[in-house]
């Protein structure tokens, strides 16, 4: 069966294409997408792909996710691929960057953090180097790798 067969292609909307397999959830988790909204949403988990083994992919019909948005998911989907469709046609393909900062995307695993405790703060996590990642959470000041938010 071909990817076409598996996931057909949308009218208008973004896919996000190369997500790391396994990682879709956590990608919809990052850009708070809950359905709720009554758009089409399609997952396809573990697809083939010729750049990665195995791949994950998400379109969401009817939504054009800005660089802010989309780069919330640059640590869970470093290698993710966003296009913006409209009339079927890729009209802008992009990639994303980690940004200065995140903000509720992750909670920090220092169980003693104020973000953590029953005050109602968000959670907010400072990229404090990009390449190789390196984060810092704003409360407790902890250096945290890519691989303890995750
Ligand atoms: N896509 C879609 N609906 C469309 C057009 C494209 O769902 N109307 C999807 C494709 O299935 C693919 C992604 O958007 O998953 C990017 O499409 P395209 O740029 O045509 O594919 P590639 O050239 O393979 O992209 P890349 O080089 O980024 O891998
Ligand atoms: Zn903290």
């Amino acid at each position: 069966m071909s990817k076409e067969q598996l996931v057909r292609k949308i009218k208008e909307g973004t896919v996000l294409d190369h997500v790391e397999q396994g990682r879709a959830l956590q990608v919809l988790q990052a850009l708070n997408i809950d359905g709720k909204n009554g758009n089409i949403v399609t997952v396809a988990m573990n697809v083939s792909s010729k750049k990665l083994r195995k791949k994950d992919i998400i379109k969401i019909e009817n939504r054009f996710l800005k660089p802010e948005e989309t780069n919330r998911i640059a640590l869970i989907a470093p290698r993710a691929t966003v296009n913006l469709i409209r009339d079927y046609q890729v009209f802008e393909k992009r990639k994303v960057e980690i940004p200065d900062t995140f903000v509720n995307v992750f909670k920090c695993p220092n169980p003693t953090c104020i973000s953590n405790s029953n005050e109602p703060v968000s959670y907010i996590i400072d990229a404090v180097r990009k390449n190789p990642p390196l984060l810092r959470c704003r409360y407790c000041g902890r250096l945290l790798s890519p691989n303890e938010l995750i």
